[in-house]
C-alpha cells in the first residue's frame, strides 16, 4: 500500500501532485511493457530558458508572457485571435492594473475588476499583509475560508504554520510581506483554475512591481507555476534561485513548498527550513 493509497481521493491528488507525479522527465513517454533499448535522458530544460519572466540567455520579449497569446492563455481558453485578445476579462485586468501605481489604487483596481467571477462568491477581497516596505515578499495560492473572513491572506492554520516558519528567520509580519495569486477564494478551497490565475496574474506582477522587493518567495506549486510561467512541479522547482521579471521589477526568486503541504507532509519541512536559510543569506548578501 502506498501513502496515496492510505488518503481520500483529494488528498491523494494533492499528495502526488506535492511529489512531482505530475513533473515531465521525458520528452516523450516510455512503454515499459515494450522490450525496447533504454533510451537516453531528455537534456534537463532550465527554467531560466523556459520563461520570459525568468532570465534568458537569448533576449527575452519586451512584453511578459501573460500579455501574449502564451500557452496557459490557449489552455485557459483566453486565446487570442488575429493579434487581438478575445478575452475582454484579460484585457481589463491589464488595464486596469496598468494604470495603478500605488497599493490603494492597485486595491481600488481589483474592486472594480469585474472579469473573475471568484469575486462574486467570495466575502472579501484578499489583498495583502504585512509591510510593503520589507525586503521579502511570500506569494501565496489563494485565500481559504479564514482569509475569506477576515480579508487577510495567511491567517488560518497554514498562515500560523508560515509565521513559524519565517521566524525561523527572525522574520513576521514587520518584516515581510505577503499576497496571493488569487485575491478571492475559490468555493470549497478548491485549486484555482488556470483561466482564474491567468486572469488576476497581471494584478499579482502589478503588486510585486509596485512594492519591490529584494527577494521574492513563491509558496507551493500554484504559485510558482504561475510567477514563473513553468509546468515544472514544486519538487523539482523550490530551492533554486530564478531571476523574476515582475512588470520591469527583476529580483531573485525562489520557490518552497506551500506550508498547507507541510501541514500533510511534515518531512518536507527541512527542505523549507534549507530553502528559508537560502533566502536569509541572499538578503543578507544584498544589502
Ligand atoms: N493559503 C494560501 O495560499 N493563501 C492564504 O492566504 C491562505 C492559505
Amino acid at each position: 500500500m502506498t501513502v496515496a493509497d492510505s488518503l481520500d481521493p483529494l488528498s491523494a491528488l494533492r499528495w502526488l501532485r506535492d511529489v512531482g507525479a505530475d513533473d515531465i522527465v521525458l520528452e516523450a513517454p516510455i512503454d515499459r511493457y515494450q522490450a525496447a533499448p533504454p533510451q537516453a535522458p531528455a537534456a534537463p530544460r532550465p527554467i531560466a530558458s523556459e520563461s520570459p519572466r525568468v532570465r534568458r540567455s537569448e533576449p527575452a520579449p519586451e512584453r511578459p508572457a501573460y500579455e501574449q497569446g502564451t500557452a496557459r492563455q490557449i489552455e485557459a481558453g483566453l486565446r487570442p485571435a488575429g493579434g487581438l485578445d478575445r478575452s475582454a476579462d484579460l484585457q481589463s485586468a491589464k488595464a486596469l492594473a496598468g494604470r495603478a501605481n500605488t497599493l490603494p489604487e492597485l486595491r481600488a483596481a481589483l474592486e472594480r475588476f469585474e472579469g473573475c467571477p471568484l469575486k462574486h462568491s467570495a466575502k472579501n477581497l484578499v489583498f495583502a499583509d504585512g509591510n510593503p516596505e520589507a525586503d521579502l515578499m511570500f506569494v501565496g495560492e489563494a485565500p481559504g475560508r479564514d482569509e475569506d473572513e477576515q480579508g487577510l491572506p495567511f491567517v488560518g492554520v497554514s498562515g500560523q504554520l508560515l509565521d513559524r516558519i519565517a521566524a525561523a528567520i527572525g522574520r513576521d509580519r514587520r518584516s515581510f510581506y505577503i499576497v496571493n495569486v488569487l485575491p478571492w477564494r475559490p468555493p470549497d478551497n478548491r485549486e484555482p483554475a488556470l483561466a482564474e490565475a491567468t486572469v488576476c496574474l497581471p494584478f499579482l506582477m502589478r503588486h510585486i512591481a509596485i512594492v519591490k522587493p529584494k527577494v521574492v518567495m513563491a509558496l507551493g506549486a500554484t504559485a510558482a507555476k504561475n510567477l514563473f510561467d513553468t509546468t515544472e512541479g514544486i519538487t523539482r522547482l523550490r530551492g533554486r534561485w530564478l531571476e523574476l521579471n515582475a512588470d520591469g521589477h527583476v529580483c531573485p526568486a525562489m520557490a518552497t513548498f506551500h506550508p498547507a503541504a507541510l501541514l500533510r507532509m511534515p518531512l518536507n519541512k527541512r527542505y523549507v527550513w534549507r530553502d528559508m536559510l537560502s533566502v536569509q543569506a541572499k538578503l543578507e548578501a544584498l544589502r
